[in-house]
């Protein structure tokens, strides 16, 4: 199977999942990236099931309010039950590097939120140890040179990601070269860095299931 095709398993398979344990109070967070974008148009057959959704992009919101699903703001509701996004990387512990689609902060806040994180990936994602895929990082632009500075400290290499502005109007590192065995500890050490916004390891806060798309059909991982 193609690498699209896998993506629209896992999709289709997160629909599946949540379909039966939707109810009209039903919040849904949507992350965001070419995965997440199969759901949400996936989801679009079952808007009138739920209540609505929060989005972790302005590209995601946009997506949704085109199929018609609503997407409310984070301080307006007081549940997430379901939290489906995509990975760029995730280890058997489930724990991820996210942040490809420079969405990070906004996945971390909406995974702190619900209570259960479905990750949907294709099998190439899935990783022994975290950090062939550069670790991104969101930062305070005039915190840049500072914290590529501590970043090589810590044993990568930092490079700026060149004309990428988040919705939230801070710049990107990459963090290249990073062996990263010890997720928890490195995503800790790099939240300590004065300047720094959030970064893509997503230990602390790991997803609960990872749906992984494979030539021999969609894998469940808990
Ligand atoms: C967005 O910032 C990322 O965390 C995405 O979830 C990640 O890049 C996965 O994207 P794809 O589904 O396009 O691979």
């Amino acid at each position: 199977m193609t690498q699209e095709q896998l993506k629209q398993a896992v999709a289709t398979a997160a629909l599946e999942y949540i379909r039966p344990k939707l109810e009209e109070h039903t919040v849904l967070g949507i992350g965001t990236g070419s995965t997440t974008n199969l759901f949400i148009d996936g989801l679009a057959t079952l808007r009138g099931q739920l209540n609505g959704t929060v989005a972790s992009s302005e590209a995601s919101a946009e997506r949704l309010r085109q199929h018609g699903i609503p997407v409310f703001d984070l301080n307006a509701v007081d549940r997430v039950d379901f939290y489906i996004d995509g990975a760029d990387e995730a280890n058997r512990a489930l724990e991820l590097i996210k942040g490809g689609g420079a969405a990070l902060t906004r996945e971390k806040i909406i995974a702190a939120v619900a209570r259960e994180f479905i990750c949907i990936a294709d099998g190439s994602k899935l990783v022994h140890t975290l950090g062939e895929f550069p670790l991104p990082v969101e930062v305070i632009p005039m915190a840049r040179s500072h914290v590529a500075r501590e970043l090589v400290k810590l044993g990568g290499d930092p490079v700026y990601r060149e004309g990428v502005v988040t919705d939230n109007g801070n710049i990107i590192l990459d963090v290249h070269n990073f062996s990263i065995p010890q997720p928890l500890d490195i995503e800790k050490r790099i939240n300590n860095i004065t300047g720094v916004v959030a970064n893509g390891l997503f230990a602390l806060r790991p997803a609960d299931l990872l749906l992984l798309g494979t030539d021999s059909g969609v894998q469940t991982l808990k």
